[in-house]
């Protein structure tokens, strides 16, 4: 059985990126809903009606377990699946999400106590990330921007274009503005690594960007050691199918580009979620 990747579009590409490096035998199967894409700025009840028949999906083509790789899904929809739904349609089959992994990892990087959070305006307001750090770090404080326009330009191929600079500094100027000792920044939208060669344009060097990708691999193979009847049913077969809700060319040629040399070539397929 297959380990599921989800995100609302192209940004779990950069989570799989990693999991392919860290854990490159197992079969993964990824699915963008890049026709419904963005979600960072739906409510709370559609993320999760489209999260859950996401969910569905990858279970019905054998994924055994599920990363939402979107915070704004795991911000939105996690819980209640976990919760509510998933001893219901797939006991024994886990739906895991990114930002309990990320409010770990924080502890390791900040020296001031002040972290910054870049996320879109769904995660922002749900306030999660707020809310995970200060359980485990209750002296961290924590303060987030949202940035409504930066999902838009990479689902759009603009992310390294002229227009995307205004966007990006416009952002790290209002998270810095709120406070000047800020040291570490989370990039807590899977989709926002791709736009890092911007993001560096306007940070100052000592301020250390976080991307989840690596420690979401580091969580996952941690998750498997401690779970080994989880473990025992994945398959390793090196296979990786991509699936989208949306064109499946334009999916290959994007995806492709975004994934780097980890992987030759994308034949991906058009499947729908309703
Ligand atoms: N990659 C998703 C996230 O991590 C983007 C959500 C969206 O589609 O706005 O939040």
């Amino acid at each position: 059985m297959y380990i599921g990747v989800f995100d609302s579009g192209y940004g779990g590409l950069t989570i799989l990126r990693e999991l392919l490096s860290f854990l490159p035998d197992y079969d993964y199967i990824y699915l963008g809903d890049n026709a419904r894409a963005p979600y960072g700025t739906r409510s709370f009840e559609t993320v999760y009606q489209y999260t859950l028949q996401a969910v569905k999906k990858l279970f019905s083509l054998g994924a055994q377990l599920i990363i939402l790789a979107c915070n704004t899904a795991s911000a939105k929809a996690l819980r209640t699946i976990q919760q509510k739904d998933l001893p219901r349609i797939a006991p024994g089959r886990r739906v895991l999400g990114v930002i309990r992994p990320s409010a770990e990892a924080i502890g390791n990087y900040t020296k001031t106590g002040k972290v910054g959070i870049l996320a879109t305006p769904g995660t922002v307001s749900s306030r999660s990330y707020e809310l995970e750090i200060n359980k485990l770090y209750p002296e961290v404080e924590v303060y987030q921007q949202a940035c409504p326009m930066w999902v838009p330009l990479v689902e759009n191929d603009e992310h390294l274009g002229d227009g995307a600079d205004y966007f990006v500094r416009k952002c790290i100027d209002s998270l810095l503005s709120q406070n000047s000792d800020i040291d570490t920044i989370i990039l807590a939208c899977t989709h926002y690594p791709l736009l890092l060669p911007k993001i560096n344009k306007y940070l100052d060097k000592n301020i250390k960007v976080i991307s989840q990708g690596p420690i979401v691999a580091y969580s996952l193979m941690d998750y498997l050691d401690r779970h080994s009847e989880i473990d025992a049913k994945l398959s390793r077969s090196n296979k990786r199918i991509f699936l989208t809700t949306d064109v499946s060319e334009d999916f290959d040629i994007k995806a492709r580009k975004f994934m780097g040399s980890t992987i030759d070539e994308i034949h991906s397929q058009k499947v729908s979620l309703v």
